[in-house]
C-alpha cells in the first residue's frame, strides 16, 4: 500500500519517534508498505514520521528497487562511529525540489535492529553514509534544512512559502 508522504511544515517531521518494541507482522507490513511508497517516489530512504508514523523505523535502497541486496531496514538506529567530512547536495521527499548542500561524516557505523527485532551492525560510505545520516536525523526530528546556514535556510523557506501559495506545495 502506498502511503502519503508528509511535506514540511507538517508537525510529524520534527518530533523525535517513538523507539519500536514489538517486531510483529504489523511492523513488517509497515516497512512493507514504506518500500512501496519509497520506490513510488523515486526516493532512496524514507523515515517513518515522513509518512505521519512517529517511530524510529527507515528504509533506504540506492538502486531504487533494482537491486534486492541493497534494501536496508534499521530499526532503533544509533550511529556508533563517525569518521571524515562530506559536503554535498541532498534532497528529501518532504522537501520536493529542494536541493542544499549539507555537510555530513564520509563514514558512518550504525547500530540496529532489523524487521525481526535483530540487532545488526552496518557500515556506509559516501552516499550511502549520507543516507543513513539523512534518514537517522528523520527519526529524531531533525529535517535537512536546518543543517544548513540560516540565509540558505531563508530562502529555501522562502521558495516554499511562494510554492504553497501557488498551490504547487
Ligand atoms: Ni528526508
Amino acid at each position: 500500500m502506498i502511503l502519503t508522504i508528509r511535506k514540511y511544515p507538517d508537525p510529524v517531521l520534527q518530533q523525535p519517534g517513538e523507539p519500536v518494541v514489538e517486531f510483529d507482522e504489523a511492523l513488517r507490513s509497515f516497512v512493507a508498505d514504506m518500500f512501496e511508497t519509497m520506490y513510488a517516489a523515486q526516493g532512496i530512504g524514507l523515515a517513518a514520521p515522513q509518512v505521519g508514523v512517529s517511530r524510529r523505523v527507515t528504509v533506504m535502497d540506492l538502486s531504487s528497487g533494482k537491486d534486492p541486496a541493497q534494501k536496508m531496514v534499521l530499526v532503533n538506529p544509533e550511529i556508533v562511529e563517525r569518521a571524515g567530512k562530506l559536503y554535498e547536495e541532498e534532497g528529501c521527499l518532504s522537501f520536493p525540489e529542494i536541493r542544499e548542500k549539507v555537510s555530513r561524516a564520509a563514514r558512518v557505523k550504525v547500530r540496529a535492529q532489523d524487521e525481526h527485532g535483530k540487532w545488526f551492525e552496518a557500515e556506509g560510505e559516501e552516499l550511502l553514509s549520507r543516507c543513513m545520516q539523512h534518514e537517522i536525523d528523520h527519526l529524531d526530528g531533525v529535517l535537512f534544512i536546518f543543517r544548513i546556514s540560516g540565509l540558505k535556510r531563508e530562502m529555501a523557506l522562502r521558495r516554499i512559502r511562494k510554492l504553497q501559495q501557488a498551490g504547487e506545495w
